[in-house]
């Protein structure tokens, strides 16, 4: 019998502080049925939706963002931490799980009023994908839908996206 998807996530406790449960998705993408699972998955999420743009927040959304922006016949557009991108950018600043970070995005990357999708590995409390949404908004752009491999669902991203359609492929209560 094949593998579900969640059978290929590997779970490290504490890491990279105690107290986290980290949801590796290395084991996930080194498995080409692991890889196909998560991909196909993603893309199926959006096979009903009308979008222009996939924008993938550096890092792992990048693993992800770029086969289902292949796969739909769309263009990728990374947001990246800062100082990262050579050309004029817009920022935002925000909390993670563990940590603080700032992402840019290039101002030329959107056109006002196209559809964006946000790819993601992961989504814990929702503040990187956000960002990522305040920053095509910043532009213009219109987020349609937030799809992700993993959603921790006690961390509540969900409830700072409540505007937003959000989809993962596997949810951890
Ligand atoms: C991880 C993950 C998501 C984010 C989720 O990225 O890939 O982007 O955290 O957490 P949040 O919902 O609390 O914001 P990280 O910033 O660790 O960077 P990486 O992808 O480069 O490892
Ligand atoms: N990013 C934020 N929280 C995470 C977790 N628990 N596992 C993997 N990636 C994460």
């Amino acid at each position: 019998m094949s593998k579900k998807l969640e059978e290929y996530v590997v779970t490290i406790p504490d890491f990279p502080e105690p107290g986290i449960m980290f949801r590796d998705i290395t084991s996930v993408i080194q498995d080409p049925d692991g890889l196909k699972l998560a991909v196909d998955g993603l893309a199926n999420l959006v096979k009903d939706t009308d979008f222009d743009l996939i924008v993938g927040p550096e890092s792992r959304g990048f693993i992800f963002g770029v086969p289902v922006a292949y796969l739909t016949g769309k263009g990728f557009i990374p947001v990246r931490k800062k100082g990262k991108l050579p050309r004029e950018t817009v920022s935002q600043k925000y909390d993670l799980e563990y940590g603080q970070a700032e992402v840019e995005i290039h101002v030329d990357a959107i056109k006002p009023g196209q559809k964006v999708v946000i790819v993601d590995d992961l989504i814990a409390t929702g503040g990187s994908a956000e960002a990522a949404v305040k920053l095509v908004e910043q532009l213009g752009g219109k987020v349609v839908k937030m799809i992700f491999v993993m959603e921790l669902a006690g961390l509540k991203g969900r409830e700072k996206l409540k505007d937003y359609d959000v989809e993962s492929l596997i949810v951890y209560e």
